[in-house]
């Protein structure tokens, strides 16, 4: 979700007000998505890089997470929407830590949609993490690997590859996202900055990505598509 900083900027406004101006995308994007019927939709809202931003736009992000938390949760919990923190969490303070482990208990039981935020986040961290587990046997599957990277970002319950990553921002990089994960992944380069991703440019990606022909390294491949079943 890239763009809030600049968007902002671009306004006169500060990168903190960015931020909270991504809030309503996120809110249109899980709603969609559940419309879509989509199984897993993962946010990458903050990655174990961005500590070394300002202080100030850090704290800030924290707060809206917290109280993005606490009370999407309820809207979340009624709609099915499992909300689940992936990531580090050693590092981040005890009350959004207890808002955390708050949302994930109230949308346990939830089916719809598994929603992963991930703070925190590295890929190359992640899989340092699962290899430190030291659950790995001497020749590993890649099945066996995911399971462990799933457990090493608190992933719960465990999500398949990712089959489309969407990035806004006008960068086309991935920025230490999913990089196993993603090996396969359909991407996505949107030019306009986060708080402008409405609902629509989901629906849009998505249907683009069903006229992609993914052959996972074969010739050719049973269609995949997103919509109309669990992705
Ligand atoms: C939001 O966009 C992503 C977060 C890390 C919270 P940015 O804060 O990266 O915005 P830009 O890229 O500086 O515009
Ligand atoms: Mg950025």
């Amino acid at each position: 979700m890239d763009g809030n900083g600049r968007w902002a900027q671009n306004r006169g406004r500060n990168r903190s007000y960015g931020h909270q101006c991504g809030e309503k995308p996120v809110r249109e994007v899980v709603e969609t998505a559940c419309h879509l019927n989509i199984g897993t939709l993962t946010l990458f809202a903050f990655s174990s890089d961005n500590w070394m931003r300002p202080s100030d736009e850090v704290t800030s992000l924290m707060h809206l997470f917290k109280s993005f938390l606490k009370l999407e949760r309820w809207k979340c919990r009624s709609h099915g929407v499992r909300i689940n923190v992936i990531g580090r969490r050693d590092r981040l303070g005890p009350s959004l830590r207890e808002a955390v482990e708050a949302a994930e208990r109230f949308t346990s039981g939830c089916r719809r949609m598994h929603l992963r935020i991930a703070v925190d986040y590295s890929a190359r961290d992640s899989i340092l993490e699962a290899v430190s587990l030291g659950r790995l046997g001497a020749s590993p599957t890649r099945r066996e690997f995911s399971s462990l990277l799933n457990l090493a970002i608190h992933s719960d319950p465990p999500a398949p590859d990712v089959d489309l990553l969407i990035r806004t921002g006008d960068t086309q990089r991935l920025s230490d996202f999913m990089l196993w994960e993603c090996a396969y992944a359909e991407m996505i380069f949107v030019h306009g900055m986060w708080p402008d991703f409405r609902g629509r440019d989901l629906t849009k990606a998505l249907e683009e990505f069903n006229q992609r022909e993914r052959r996972f390294g074969r010739i050719s491949c049973p269609p995949h598509k997103i919509t109309g079943h669990r992705a």
